[in-house]
């Protein structure tokens, strides 16, 4: 989704800082980019279509681009075409207003039919353009830049996320509604953007903007302020991480290093929640939550872990259940006595987002199991658990997927009344090194390569593992482009199997020997006589390798975390099929990492 970044009292390092955190938002996907700049000239606007580089390029090519504060953005089509035009900052028909949004702005239509009766201009086919030609009509009332501002953005609904600079005056103008923004907060200079990453490289302080809320950042400063214009108190927050955990440390893709990271990750995922000696899991920030049945609302690889954190909840005893958020959002179940848990990556996506706000108002108690310390998610439920798998920049989701997993288990073991279930404290205290046992020993890109010229990919697995399915068949469609399906491996031969060929893998995740191993072993026997070669991703355990083409080892531990440690496996087929595919991993086509648009 759009990524803005923003800079007051960068001095003449005003267009490097925009470009650099321009950068850091790549991952959030974009197809244009843009900087608009105020200085001495006036307000100068630089912007095109593609990748950052052609952005890059035509700043070189014009030379003298400069100014002392300046707004910055990556597009994510949803109104109009990737084209220059359409491309952000946006300007009024003076070209002295320029405007970044990330976001929709519901009723542009009648807004810019409204300005265009009164004779604006219009250049592109955004949505946002309505805003600049809003603030310039504030400023030709005799408004200063400031509160045409708040006059303009109180025209709007819908969500947004924006930023204005205009000619003259001395401040970046920002307002939120429903879009994630973030100040970051230096000795001299003072930051917006999207998400920390954009300017982590220059400060850890951080104050995150709530719904409604303006700010002001200037040469003195910064000053949040609420729709009157009353300023609001802000604490300064600081980020546990470094800027060096959103480079790419010497892999060739974040998502790589993002996979290899997994172990650290998991690790922090469990410290200090898991008491070995005692056998016992606390999640302080649940306080002595007991929910009678829990509902899991969450989209894409997040809907796999919602899934997989059902099945565990279910097999202990907790009613639950997995929905997609949209459809949680639109139709609600009507039983407000469940605890309904948001899981989110991000805590920004506006489908998760929308079903937890519905539960609220439904009456019900949420939490928000998130990674983004700080998102709308987070700081809108009544409770938070944070998976702690530090920064995932990747588009595809990897450790956070792994931390998910983790996170349910111990949420899994909380809920559940009674002692936690000793196998399973041992089995997450093994996770890690497990984890790193398959990172260290993995033949993964052995079979990618020979794999490579499948026509499809097909995933099965039974209960645990079946979103382990769902989410490598979803690894393997986002970076490779391939067609890639994951099937409940009970329902194969209830349809799918009429897609299977000899062209057609099918990875099976089979663990122990028990009646659900033999069953997937009977699934795998019938695609073998189809021809289809057959990769097994097993603690061989059972004698499932008779049949199988390859072989992808995880350690032999509890069904739990062996659901998490095959996923792992199937990460890494995913990644090298794409790299040898020569994919742009980190950033697939036509994906965004956190979609804030429902
Ligand atoms: C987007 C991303 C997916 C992600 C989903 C949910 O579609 O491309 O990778 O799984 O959003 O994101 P969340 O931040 O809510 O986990």
């Amino acid at each position: 989704m759009c990524g803005i970044i923003g800079c007051v009292g960068c001095g003449d390092q005003t267009l490097t800082t925009l470009v650099h955190g321009l950068s850091k938002l790549e991952y959030r996907g974009y197809d244009s980019a843009g900087v608009a700049l105020v200085g001495d000239d006036g307000l100068q606007v630089v912007k095109k279509a593609g990748e950052l580089d052609s952005l890059r390029g035509e700043l070189d090519a014009l030379e003298g681009v400069s100014g002392t504060l300046g707004v910055g953005h990556t597009r994510w089509s949803t109104h109009g075409p990737p084209t220059d035009e359409n491309a952000h900052p946006h300007q009024d028909c003076t070209g002295d207003v320029g405007v970044v949004h990330n976001g929709i702005i519901e009723n542009y239509q009648s807004l810019r039919d409204e300005l265009e009766s009164a004779g604006h201009t219009f250049e592109s086919d955004t949505d946002t353009e309505v805003v600049p030609h809003l603030v310039e009509e504030g400023l030709e009332d005799g408004l200063d830049a400031e509160a045409a501002f708040r006059e303009a953005v109180s025209r709007l609904d819908g969500a947004f996320a924006l930023a204005c600079v205009v000619a003259g005056s001395d401040a970046v103008l920002v307002a939120r509604n429903d879009s994630p923004l973030v100040l970051g907060i230096d000795d001299g200079a003072t930051y917006l953007a999207s998400d920390v990453p954009a300017f982590r490289e220059f400060t850890d302080r951080v104050v995150y903007l709530d719904d409604g809320e303006f700010a002001r950042l200037d040469a003195d400063g910064w000053r949040v302020s609420d729709v009157k214009g009353e300023t609001i108190e802000k604490s300064v927050e600081t980020v546990e991480w470094d800027a060096e955990d959103t480079g790419k440390s010497g892999y060739d893709h974040f998502m790589l290093k993002e996979i290899h990271e997994q172990p650290r990750a998991l690790r922090q995922c469990l410290q200090g929640r898991v008491d070995e000696l005692g056998g016992t899991v606390t999640l302080e920030e649940l306080g002595d939550l007991e929910p009678d049945r829990i509902h899991l609302v969450a989209a894409g690889t997040s809907y796999h872990a919602a899934v997989y954190g059902s099945q565990l909840l279910q097999a202990d005893g907790v009613p639950a259940q997995a929905f997609f958020a949209h459809e949680y959002a639109s139709s609600p179940p009507p039983d407000t006595d469940a605890l309904v848990v948001g899981v989110s990556q991000s805590g920004e996506t506006a489908d998760t987002l929308s079903a937890t706000r519905t539960a609220r108002r439904h009456g019900a108690e949420t939490l928000a199991l998130t990674n983004t310390v700080g998102s709308t998610m987070a700081r809108e439920c009544d409770h938070v658990c944070y998976i702690r798998s530090g920064p995932e920049i990747g588009v595809a989701a990897t450790k956070t997927f792994a931390g998910q997993q983790t996170a349910l288990n111990l949420l899994t073991q909380v809920a559940t009344p009674g002692p936690s279930d000793r196998d399973v404290i041992e089995a997450l205290r093994e996770l890690p090194s497990d984890t790193q046992e398959i990172l260290d020993e993995s033949n993964a890109e052995t079979v990618a390569e020979e794999l490579l010229d499948s026509d499809a990919y097909f995933f099965i697995g039974r209960a645990l593992n079946y979103p382990v399915a769902l989410e490598g068949a979803l690894k393997m469609k986002e970076i490779t482009y391939k067609h890639a399906e994951g099937f409940a491996a009970g329902e194969l031969k209830h349809g799918p199997l009429a897609l299977v060929t000899g062209n057609t893998p099918v990875f099976a995740t089979v663990v122990g020997d028990g009646e659900l191993a033999r069953k997937t072993i009977g699934n795998v026997k019938e695609v073998e006589a189809r021809d289809a070669p057959v990769v097994a991703v097993t603690d061989g355990v059972s004698d499932v390798k008779r049949y199988a083409d390859h072989v992808l080892e995880v350690p032999d531990t509890h069904p739990r975390t062996a659901a998490i440690l095959a996923n792992v496996q199937l990460q890494l087929v995913s990644y090298y099929t794409a790299a040898k595919l020569g994919r742009s991993i980190d950033k697939p086509r036509n994906l965004a990492k956190s979609v804030t648009v429902e």
